[in-house]
């Protein structure tokens, strides 16, 4: 063959490979209201970056007539590019051919992606459309998606991991987006289930459907699977490019500073006024996120799962934070189950690729009840304590109300090694609430009272002995638990110095081989 020819040869070959499973495919893609793997990735890199490797690579396997089907790229484009300039790997998943199921091939060639990625200290970013395990390739696709899992976990806590989910993601396919960082799921067309509504109905009964099962709003808000829920895949795709703009490029570098005009002193006077006088009415804790972080911007991790707490990226002054906030508009704030799970994770995040943690703490305790108890809200709970005890980012802490019992120590009290602890003036610290404080300690007392009204009068005088005492920041700031008491206006301020001034703060746990986290 000349070499012209040879080098026609290559375009068409290109050209076919860039069809994929072949137009009719794409177009029954489309008309689900699917965008097919390169639109995807032709939408999520910055113009023209991306570079393909892999694109000749076909499989291998010729049970089930399937010698006689070949596609270029077997079903998976991968390849590196960049955002904002910032250089990622890639994979996604072509529905388009054998409804994106997973050959060998296919696996060794997301598993190179991953391999390069983590040489080059980059983030890996999968888009995942697929009908699961290659039937015809037998245990060879099994042994495929294990040595998925292998090279995820491997690169857990090296480079960033994110999944997005534009379409089915079934059976164990499921445990490669679960071992990655983060997870991004669309309102429609995409679903995540270990068993389909077949498999439960035969094994169970139970009559669901694939939304209900494993959609979007079922693993955002029941099951906490999910991390953001997109309107779209286009929503979805930009998430990902705005969720890696807080995110070192792997977990020896800092995350990225940006330019900041928003003032670093703007004081917030409807701070001060925030707090309800009354101590069981709620407030919104994200107005105050908002108001102190720069240019009122804020991306919400599970905003829909255990939102009795919080947890997001934010800014001040150019420096990506993690927050975590108890939130005493939902459950009053409580610690509970799914809230402790929630933050555990989020905090080992930070902590693995070096982001700094603002706490803001309204806590009134851990939720009681046999629920909690039965479902191991003891280790549940001890997670989130273990994962700020064992951060050594800068952590900065703000007690705005209510930092009451083990709830204090957990939500990176200065015990926990919390580097810059402040609170607010209305700060109440303390074993537990005035009342109940006084009906335990005074329980003779209160047991001897004939009247209704004699009891009430007996426990003002003593809540109000109590608050005055400990229902204050001042009792904790004397022992230096708080190391300042703080204008609430002012706080923006205060925590952008605080982060500054840790700016180069060195501290490394014990050398071992990894800790027990109570999982
Ligand atoms: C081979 C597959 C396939 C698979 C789909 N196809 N799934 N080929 N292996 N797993 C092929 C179909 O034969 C079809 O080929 C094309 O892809 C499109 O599929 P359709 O069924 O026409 O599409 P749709 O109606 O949209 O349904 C999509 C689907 C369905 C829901 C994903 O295809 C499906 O249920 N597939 C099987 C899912 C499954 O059981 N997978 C194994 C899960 S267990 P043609 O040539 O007709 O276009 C698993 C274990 C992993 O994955 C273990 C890891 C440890």
């Amino acid at each position: 063959m000349s070499f012209e020819n040879k080098i026609k040869e290559l375009l068409e070959k290109r050209e076919l490979a860039k069809l994929g499973g072949g137009q009719k495919r794409i177009d029954s893609q489309h008309q689900k209201g699917k965008l097919t793997a390169r639109e995807r990735i032709d939408l999520l890199l910055d113009e023209g970056s991306f570079e393909e490797f892999g694109m000749f690579v076909t499989h291998r396997c010729t049970d089930f007539d399937l010698g006689e089907k070949q596609y270029l790229t077997d079903g998976v484009v991968t390849g590196y590019g960049t955002i904002d300039g910032r250089l990622v790997f890639v994979f996604a998943q072509d529905f388009t051919i054998f409804g994106g199921s997973l050959s060998l091939a296919y696996a060794e060639k997301i598993c190179k992606v991953m391999e390069k990625a983590m040489k080059s200290g980059a983030p890996v970013i999968g888009l995942n459309d697929s009908g699961g395990a290659r039937i015809q390739e037998g245990v060879n696709s099994l042994a495929g998606y294990a040595d998925i899992f292998q090279h995820n976990i491997l690169a857990s806590g090296v480079v960033p991991q994110i999944s997005a989910i534009f379409g089915p993601c079934a059976g164990g396919a499921v445990y490669s987006p679960a071992l990655t960082d983060f997870t991004i799921m669309t309102k429609e067309n995409s679903y995540m289930f270990v068993t389909g509504p077949k498999v439960v109905k035969t094994v169970t009964g139970e009559v669901i459907n694939e939304k209900e099962l494993g959609g979007a709003q079922a693993h955002g808000s029941k099951s906490g699977v999910t991390h953001f829920i997109a309107d779209d895949e286009q929503e979805g795709l930009l998430l990902i490019r705005k969720l890696l703009s807080f995110l070192p490029q792997n977990n020896l570098e800092d995350p990225p500073l940006d330019m900041c005009d928003d003032p670093v002193d703007r004081l917030e006077d409807e701070l001060n006024s925030i707090i309800p006088e009354s101590p069981n009415k709620p407030y919104n804790v994200k107005d105050v996120i908002y108001a102190v972080v720069d240019y009122n911007e804020f991306l919400e991790v599970q905003r829909d799962y255990a939102p009795n707490i919080v947890t997001g990226y934010a800014r001040f002054n150019g420096m990506p934070v993690g927050i975590v906030a108890n939130q005493p508009n939902y459950l009053a704030g409580v610690l509970d189950i799914n809230a402790s799970r929630k933050a555990a994770r989020f905090v080992r995040f930070c902590d693995a690729f070096n982001i700094p943690l603002v706490t803001l703490v309204d806590v009134p305790g851990f939720l009681p009840g046999s629920n909690q108890e039965h479902g191991a809200i003891i280790t549940h709970g001890a997670k989130l304590l273990f994962a700020y005890g064992e951060a050594t980012v800068p952590k900065v802490t703000i007690i705005l109300r209510k930092a009451y019992g083990g709830a204090y120590c957990v939500m990176s009290s200065k015990h926990l090694r919390g580097d810059i602890n402040y609170a607010w003036p209305m700060a109440e610290i303390a074993v537990i609430g005035p009342k109940g404080a006084i009906e335990i300690l005074k329980s003779k007392e209160l047991q001897a009272f004939k009247t209704e009204e004699e009891r009430e009068l007996f426990m003002q005088k003593h809540e109000q002995e109590y608050a005055d005492k400990f229902a204050t920041p001042y009792h904790a700031a004397k022992y230096g638990y708080i190391d300042d008491v703080i204008e609430p206006r002012n706080t923006r301020f205060r925590v952008i110095r605080a982060l500054q001034s840790l700016a180069t703060k060195k501290e490394v746990n014990p050398p071992k081989k990894h800790s027990n986290i109570p999982l």
